[in-house]
């Protein structure tokens, strides 16, 4: 199956189906035609995936798999490979892997030369149902991460569900927590059916993990899409990532990404029902299939509630505002307050919400 993702700067395909790796080189030379290609991805990957990245293209470049690759330093080595290799601007890449792949090769192809078209082949959940689609493209910097970027949608993105098989389970699940925000905000019957379907996701069933990827892309691709005509929606993408952003910060980003977008997810519905935005029920069933996918949903006890705060405060100075969260007000709706995606939350109200559990 395939959804068109429409934006201002491209329009692409995102092709999603079990087995579709074995015709990788026939969809590359369809989207990149005639270019000269090259594989970029991360050691585990490259391994992993050896004879469908060697059929993708003779040339690849390897880099060490983790999210320290993810720098400047990387970038400049990648692109200073690619110059010495003699790539020209009729090249195209191709970014086969995690969503450090994707971010990383595509700033590469956003830079080189000014600007080389690529293509994506995620191979983590979150990759497929997130990284890979919107075209945002970056790398860390020790002020933060994602500081240095760009917007370049690729030309192309295949995700193949059965690539999904050797991802270790912590990894399945940060992929997992984005498709249940994907259901809070945008589509209330997919929250359902990943609650009648906790059992066939788990056991990471092919058909199901299909179903799962083309919907949570869908529900990306209409989002971007809809923030073309309508300035900010694509901000309700963020639910539940204010507050992971200060919990990874706090946790000097020992805690993984998808347990931090749980335990945000949940604060946030929380955080809802305080403003009278969202019934109280909402954060108990958002929990209860958070719980059920094996994530956490309850803000570790020995963590400072203070040093939250303060976390989500500095994310405030950075900005110059007060702190300011895309909040849900049901299953598959997002509160809008006048043209606004996000509201204000009064500090008190955070702080009665983040001590609760002390
Ligand atoms: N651009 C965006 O819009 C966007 C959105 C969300 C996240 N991101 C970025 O994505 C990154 C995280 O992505 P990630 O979680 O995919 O990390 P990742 O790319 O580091 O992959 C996680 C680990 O899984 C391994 N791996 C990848 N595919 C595998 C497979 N099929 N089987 C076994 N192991 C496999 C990798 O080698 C790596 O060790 C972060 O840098 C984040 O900022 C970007
Ligand atoms: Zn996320």
């Amino acid at each position: 199956m395939v959804v068109q993702i429409r934006h201002a700067l491209g329009q692409y395909d995102v092709h999603i189906d079990a087995g579709l790796l074995s015709s990788l080189p026939a969809l590359l030379e369809q989207a990149l035609p005639g270019r000269r290609r090259v594989v970029i991805s991360d050691d585990v990957v490259a391994e992993l995936f050896e004879s469908a990245i060697h059929g993708a293209a003779p040339d690849q470049l390897h880099f060490p798999a983790g999210e320290l690759s993810k720098s400047r330093e990387m970038w400049a080595r990648l692109s200073d490979e690619l110059l010495s290799r003699g790539l020209g601007r009729d090249s195209g890449l191709v970014a086969f892997g995690g969503g450090v792949t994707g971010d990383l090769a595509g700033f590469v192809a956003a830079t080189y030369m000014r600007g080389i078209p690529y293509a994506q082949v995620p191979t983590t959940l979150l990759a497929m149902v997130d990284a890979a689609v919107g075209g945002k493209v970056g790398v860390d910097t020790r002020f933060g991460k994602n500081l240095i970027g760009a917007f370049h949608p690729p030309a192309l993105v295949v995700a193949d569900p059965q690539t999904l098989m050797t991802l270790p389970n912590r990894e399945f699940r940060s992929g997992l927590a984005e498709t249940v925000k994907h259901g809070l905000i945008a589509d209330a019957g997919y929250f359902d059916w990943i609650e009648a379907n906790v059992a066939r996701i788990q056991a990471r069933d092919l058909a199901a993990l299909t179903d799962l990827v083309r919907r949570s892309v869908e529900i990306k691709a209409l989002v971007v899409s809809e923030d073309e005509r309508e300035a900010g929606r694509r901000e309700v993408l963020n639910a539940g990532h204010t507050v992971a952003h200060a919990l990874e910060q706090v946790t000097r980003y020992t805690m993984p990404h998808g347990e931090a977008v749980a335990l945000g997810l949940v604060t946030e519905c929380r955080l809802a029902a305080r403003l009278g935005v969202a019934e109280p029920t909402l954060a108990d069933r958002v929990a209860g299939l958070l719980r059920a996918l094996g994530l956490p949903v309850e803000l570790p006890r020995g963590l400072a509630s203070t040093a939250l705060v303060e976390a989500l405060q500095l994310d405030k100075k950075k900005r110059g505002e007060e702190v300011r969260m895309a909040l849900p007000s049901l299953l598959g709706g997002m509160h809008r307050a006048g043209r606004s995606w996000s509201t204000a939350i009064p500090r008190e109200v955070i702080h009665a919400e983040l001590t609760v559990n002390e």
